[in-house]
């Protein structure tokens, strides 16, 4: 028979790892929620064409990362290869916008899929979590979003990341940089492949890696220097609020995104523990994505924090969260009569709101109390003949060691008081 694998380039979460996941994506969210960020939730795929205008026919993430594939029943779909196109489409279509309560502020959490070339930190399956802004230009908005993921990684406990910011202008001073930098490009000497590039997505050149490039780089005229004043006034009040929170930046004028929908504010999240895949997160603001996927002006802001990543920053930080045991109580039956009572009595003590479990299987004492102990439990409720034929059963702390006979009709009440 053959077996079965993982797809390439994804990994399985399995307790008791995966509870670092779920701990994660809580302490990313709870800023969010606490911040008038709704929930929102949207499908796993899309039509292919709201990727393609949304983060852009050029992209890597359009031409060559997409898993797009077509149904039975014709229709072009995507699975998603990230949240934002998803979020604001959902947002369009059942007209929050149109409630009066701008900006519409939504968080999500979720799978995201990439056909990239899998490495450490890089992978075809991926989780974000993130948070969309919809409908206001106010500079107010995205610093909110970025001392938000600030606090969220803070509350983690990571301490060795950096947040590079820079803005890109939008379309009255995007064109003319562009229109510079292509200028300044089509003087280097360039590959034919990146000669292409600089003539459909020029910024883009800016984030190549290799060092002949970056080496050719160096004078490149920048961003910077070319925004008009609206944009350097709306960037400058980011920088203010930001710093007032007490969160440190970079200005970082090179850093260009992997998707074109970004206008004015963009900014990443860098973690140094990580190698090459060194962006634990990233977003900006996308005051034209509404108009590109056919919706009115709204301008927008967000990000997107990717839980594989952060989880990896933290194991480099070696930062280990405090996640209390997930079972407090672990019920050891001996005997058949004992099985029968301790499972009523463990199923009363879940309906009291106490996590409890249970030794299936007929397991001898030994076997049972390894189980216990494996569990995490506080206390271990043993039970055989004996106990029962006294209406009792042996609590034991597995702290202390410490037993004591309860009245089986008292050990609700007596654990809820203990373990509280
Ligand atoms: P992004 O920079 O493409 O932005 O992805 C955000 C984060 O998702 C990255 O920083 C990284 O942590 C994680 N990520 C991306 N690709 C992978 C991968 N192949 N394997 C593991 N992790 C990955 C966006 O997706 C934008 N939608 C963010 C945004 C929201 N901008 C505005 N609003």
């Amino acid at each position: 028979m053959t077996t079965f694998q993982a797809p390439k380039g994804t990994y399985d979460l399995l307790p008791p790892d995966s509870a670092t996941y779920l701990a994660v994506r809580e302490a990313i969210a709870a800023p969010l929620r606490n911040s008038g960020y709704g929930y929102i939730e949207t499908p796993g795929f899309e039509d292919v064409e709201l990727f393609a205008r949304g983060v852009g026919e050029s992209t890597d993430i359009v031409t060559k990362e997409m898993y797009a594939f077509e149904t039975k029943g014709g229709d072009r779909l995507a699975l998603r290869p990230e949240g934002t196109a998803s979020v604001l489409r959902a947002a369009l279509e059942a007209n929050l916008h149109k409630a009066g309560n701008l900006p519409v502020k939504l968080w999500y959490s979720g799978s995201y899929y990439r056909y990239e070339r899998p490495q450490k930190g890089r992978y075809r399956h991926f989780s974000q979590v993130g948070a969309e802004a919809i409908g206001a230009e106010d500079p107010a908005l995205d610093a909110e979003l970025i001392i938000l993921a600030d606090q969220a990684y803070r509350s983690l406990g990571l301490r060795n990341f950096r947040i590079l910011l820079n803005s890109l202008g939008d379309k009255e001073c995007r064109p003319v940089y562009r229109a510079a930098l292509q200028d300044f490009l089509r003087g280097l000497d360039l590959d034919e492949d990146t000669l292409r590039r600089a003539e459909i997505n020029p910024l883009r050149v800016l984030d190549d890696k290799r060092e002949a490039v970056q080496r050719q780089l160096a004078d490149a005229p920048l961003l910077r220097d070319h925004l008009c004043d609206a944009c350097k006034a709306y960037h400058e009040e980011v920088r203010e609020l930001i710093t007032a929170a007490g969160v440190a930046f970079e200005d970082d004028p090179k850093l260009v995104r992997g998707l074109d929908y970004y206008t004015r504010t963009t900014f990443e999240f860098v973690h140094g523990g990580l190698g090459s895949q060194s962006a634990v997160g990233g977003g900006g603001r996308y005051d034209g994505l509404s108009e590109m996927i056919g919706g009115p002006a709204l301008p927008s802001v967000g990000w997107a924090l990717g839980v594989d990543r952060t989880v990896l920053a933290l194991q480099a930080e070696r930062v280990t969260l405090d996640i209390p045991a997930a079972t407090s109580v672990y019920a050891v039956p001996l005997g058949e009569e004992a099985r029968r009572v301790l499972f009523g009595v463990v199923t009363e003590l879940r309906r009291a709101g106490v996590a409890a479990d249970f030794s299936f299987g007929g397991k001898g004492l030994k076997g049972a109390m390894k189980n216990a102990n494996r569990s995490g439990a506080r206390f271990a409720l043993v039970a055989g003949e004996r106990d029962l034929a006294e209406g009792t059963a042996q609590l034991k702390d597995m702290e202390s060691g410490e037993q004591v006979p309860v009245a089986l009709d008292a050990v609700v009440s007596t654990l809820r008081a203990r373990l509280a």
